[in-house]
Order: structure tokens, then C-alpha cells, then sequence
């Protein structure tokens, strides 16, 4: 089947089962083009919470689908790529420790205010009685269940302000967590986990894309780290940079996340010119997605994400106290 029929044959499905497609800002352009939205993990966790459907197909990886099932559970979650996972999630657990070094043969440290390979989250709150949890929205559900409250790219400094107390423990995201500190008086107490697309990043790679393209500004994301974001021009969610790309007087930039951005950032501002900081910063994850996974995930309605009804009742008043923001 062509791409130009497969789209119609998943546009004729949308419409019998009554679903809409939500698309990460770092899908594939062709699922980007094919989703009635597009948007950062707060934009689509705000949509999948008040849409009126019957089926959400999640293009995303599986922590977006399965907030979108906590938030709807009455709307069936499909999420077309069963394996499309992100690793940082998968770095912090309730009560099973786990040694990153055995899953990132090329773990490198760096110093963070507390640094807890091997512990739990639940280790973390027993060192740390009646501290809140702020956990970045890329948990599992049972982490987001253990928290406080969930928070975004876009919306953490909000989220760790908001909290009572001088302390605040941010988990899974080490930059995201450092990015937070920077902006807040309260202490931040970090877990060391990591973004594998944006930590990879260096600032002798900003240095360097800054003398290649010296009238363009430098837009990073805050799970880059703080070496990349002292040097950049704006730090913010990749919706943010939408905004932020749109609303500049600037006619060209430097892109510090995901590629995938780099679609819609073309799209919609077709005078301006856009670098991405390197060129493999691409999440092999996000690209699972495609066409031909879409259509199918329709057609046979997999895979279904569901959440156990306890953890999803804890989990959805962390996301909720979020949304509330
Ligand atoms: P945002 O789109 O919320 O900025 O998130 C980036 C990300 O890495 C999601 O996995
Ligand atoms: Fe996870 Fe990073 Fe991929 Fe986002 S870009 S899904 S944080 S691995």
C-alpha cells in the first residue's frame, strides 16, 4: 500500500472507531502530518485529559500512553509500537534498585546533590522523610503513583515553587533537576538519571554550532546539560521553542532537542532557518512510530496500555495536582 493510501485507509478507521492520533513533537514528520495533534508532554497530557473520543492513539513512547490511560480511563489508549519505551523512565524505580552502569556501558557522572545509583525511590523519601516528590512526567506509573506531584519540561519551576517546604526531591531527569535549582531558592534533591539524546550533548558542541551559524540563537532543552544550557539563548519545552522561534525577531536558530522538532519548526515558520545542535540527536524510540504501525493500531486496536486501577488512581492525583497548575 502507498503512503497516500494508507493515510486514507487510517483516516476511514479514525473515523469508524471515533479516535484521534496525538503526536509527540519528535515523531516522524509523516506522523506528525497524519495526528490531529501535535504537541510537548504537557500539550498532549492536557488533550488526551479532555477530548471526546472513544479510541486515543498515542504516537509517542509508552509513558505518554499511559498517562493519557490514567487521565481517560474510560477511552481505550493504543500505543502503536509496543517496544517504544524511553530508557530515562526506566532508570528509577519504586522499590528495585537498579545500577545504570549496567544498562549504559558508557554511564558518565556528573555531579549532582545527591547521587543514589543503586537506590530506589523509596530509599530517596526514607533519607528524606516529608520531603515532596516532583517526578518528570517520563516515570512509569507506579513512580508517578509514589509522587506528589508530576511536572513537566514546561512547567517544573511552577511545580517545584508550588510545593510547601525548602525541599523538594526531583526525580528521574539529573538536568532537568539542576535546570529547577537554578531557578528556585528551595533545594533540589536530584536523581542521577538521564536523557540519552540531550545528555549527549557537550558544550564544546554548542561552542562549536554558535561559530558555524553566528547570527543564529541557540534554543536548548533543559534535559541537555547545564554546561549547554548556561550557553544558550533560550531554555524551554519543545513547544517552547515553537512559541519562542515564532514570536523572535531572529530569522535563525539553533535547535538543542530532538530532530523531530525540526519539522514543525520548518513548517511553521517557512522564512526562518533552523540548525539542529548535532545531528544525532534523534531518540530511536520516538521513530519507532510509523505509518504502516499507526494504521495497524487501529485496524486491530494494539496495544492497549492499561494500568492496574490502584496505581492509576495514585498516579492520576499526581498528574492531576499538575494539570491543576
Ligand atoms: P517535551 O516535549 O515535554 O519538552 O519533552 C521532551 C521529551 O523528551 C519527551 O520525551
Ligand atoms: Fe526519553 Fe529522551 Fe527519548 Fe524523550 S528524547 S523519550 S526523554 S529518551
Amino acid at each position: 500500500m502507498s503512503d497516500l493510501d494508507l493515510v486514507q485507509e487510517i483516516l476511514e478507521l479514525k473515523r469508524q472507531r471515533r479516535a484521534v492520533i496525538l503526536a509527540h513533537n519528535y515523531q516522524r514528520d509523516e506522523v506528525q502530518d497524519l495526528a490531529d495533534f501535535t504537541g510537548d508532554s504537557l500539550e498532549l497530557s492536557r488533550t488526551a485529559s479532555v477530548i471526546d473520543c472513544d479510541v486515543i492513539v498515542f504516537c509517542g513512547v509508552n509513558f505518554m500512553a499511559e498517562s493519557a490511560a490514567i487521565l481517560s480511563p474510560a477511552k481505550t489508549v493504543v500505543l502503536p509500537e509496543a517496544g517504544a519505551c524511553c530508557p530515562m523512565a526506566d532508570m528509577i524505580q519504586v522499590s528495585t534498585p537498579r545500577k545504570m552502569k549496567d544498562f549504559f556501558p558508557g554511564y558518565d557522572t556528573q555531579p549532582v546533590l545527591v547521587f543514589p545509583i543503586g537506590f530506589t525511590l523509596n530509599d530517596m523519601k526514607a533519607r528524606h522523610p516529608g520531603v515532596p516528590v516532583v517526578s518528570y512526567v517520563n516515570t512509569t506509573a507506579d513512580v508517578k503513583a509514589a509522587s506528589d506531584i508530576c511536572c513537566t519540561s514546561a512547567n517544573v519551576i511552577k511545580v517545584v515553587e508550588s510545593l510547601p517546604g525548602d525541599e523538594v526531591i526531583c526525580v528521574p531527569d539529573r538536568n532537568l533537576a539542576m535546570w529547577a535549582q537554578r531557578n528556585t531558592k528551595k533545594k533540589i534533591i536530584a536523581w542521577d538519571g538521564f536523557c540519552h539524546v540531550h545528555d549527549r550533548v557537550k558544550k564544546e558542541d554548542a561552542i562549536r554550532a554558535k561559530k558555524e551559524h553566528p547570527g543564529a540563537l541557540l534554543m536548548a532543552h533543559p534535559e541537555c546539560r547545564m554546561e549547554v544550557l548556561e550557553i544558550a539563548d533560550h531554555v524551554t519545552s519543545t513547544s517552547g521553542m515553537l512559541k519562542f522561534a515564532k514570536n523572535s525577531p531572529a530569522g535563525e536558530f539553533i535547535v538543542g532537542t530532538e530532530v523531530g522538532l525540526m519539522h514543525r519548526l520548518r513548517k511553521e515558520n517557512p522564512e526562518k532557518v533552523f540548525h539542529p545542535l548535532r545531528k544525532d540527536m534523534v531518540c530511536p524510540n520516538m521513530k519507532k512510530t510509523t505509518l504502516k504501525s499507526v494504521y495497524t493500531a487501529l485496524s486491530e486496536l494494539r496495544t492497549v496500555v492499561q494500568v492496574p486501577e490502584d496505581i492509576r488512581l495514585r498516579a492520576k492525583e499526581a498528574l492531576d495536582r499538575m494539570l491543576a497548575l
